[in-house]
């Protein structure tokens, strides 16, 4: 087994699975609903890792900063994997209140990265086609990202759950349902099809938080 961090799914979910509102929706709208006391859940969660992790594709859609606000704590080290460096330069994940590493492929233009270094973010390759996790799992554990929060969306969920990379999920319950057929669900791609290979979880947690049930759960291995 390699040296990776310990790595903690976190989402906002509705109680039909859903992660936002409609395919290509920011889920910023939907996560609207949270109260204080839920944000601060979140945010004490990420002020308790080393490093979070968001999909480019969630950096494009949603915009976070993926900071802690809502409570007293350190900021994560902010981690995108984006195979052609394809983020906007005015993103919010470029503030300077956190260190941002943009993990790419060969497949990305140099003037990308030149510019994404110029905004004072670091780049890692890992991968020729996507970001590839087998590589880039053991970096992020060498320079000290010993626990890692991964807060989707649904592609980036999937690549950690069909490798069996996922230790722990903890899922904030939005108590509301969006419906839609292509709605993306807390984990996306292409899916286990055999009750073999699903993941097996056990519950470590659950309580309920202004009306938001929260379940922990632990990724039997
Ligand atoms: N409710 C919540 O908690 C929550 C949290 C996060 C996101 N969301 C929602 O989820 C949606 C976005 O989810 P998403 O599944 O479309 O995108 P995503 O998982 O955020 O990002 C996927 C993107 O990551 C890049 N990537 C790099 N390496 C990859 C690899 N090995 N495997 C997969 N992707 C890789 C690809 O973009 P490139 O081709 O540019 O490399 C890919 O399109 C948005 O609507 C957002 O609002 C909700």
């Amino acid at each position: 087994m390699m040296n990776k961090p310990y790595i903690t799914i976190v989402s906002e979910v509705t109680v039909d699975g859903k992660l936002t509102l409609y395919r290509g929706a920011s889920s910023k709208e939907l996560m609207s609903i949270m109260t204080k006391e839920v944000y601060k859940y979140l945010h004490s969660i990420r002020a308790q890792v080393d490093g979070i992790m968001v999909g480019c594709e969630t950096v494009r859609t949603d915009d976070p900063s993926l900071t802690v606000r809502y409570v007293e704590g350190k900021n994560p080290t902010r981690i995108i994997p984006c195979s052609t460096a394809n983020v906007p330069f005015n993103a919010n994940i470029f503030s300077k209140d956190a260190p941002t590493i943009i993990v790419t492929t060969k497949r990305a233009p140099k003037e990308r990265i030149e510019k994404i270094k110029n905004l004072g973010a670091e780049i890692i390759f890992a991968g020729e086609d996507l970001v590839d996790f087998d590589i880039l799992l053991p970096i992020l554990y060498k320079r000290g990202i010993k626990k890692l929060m991964v807060e989707g969306g649904a592609s980036i969920n999937w690549e950690f759950a069909r490798k069996n990379y996922i230790d722990e999920i903890k899922i904030i319950h939005l108590p509301v349902i969006a419906g839609g057929e292509n709605v993306p669900t807390l984990i996306g791609g292409e899916g286990f099809k055999s009750l073999k290979k699903i993941l097996k979880l056990e519950i470590l947690n659950h309580f309920v938080i202004d009306g938001f049930l929260i379940t922990e759960w632990k990724v039997q291995k």
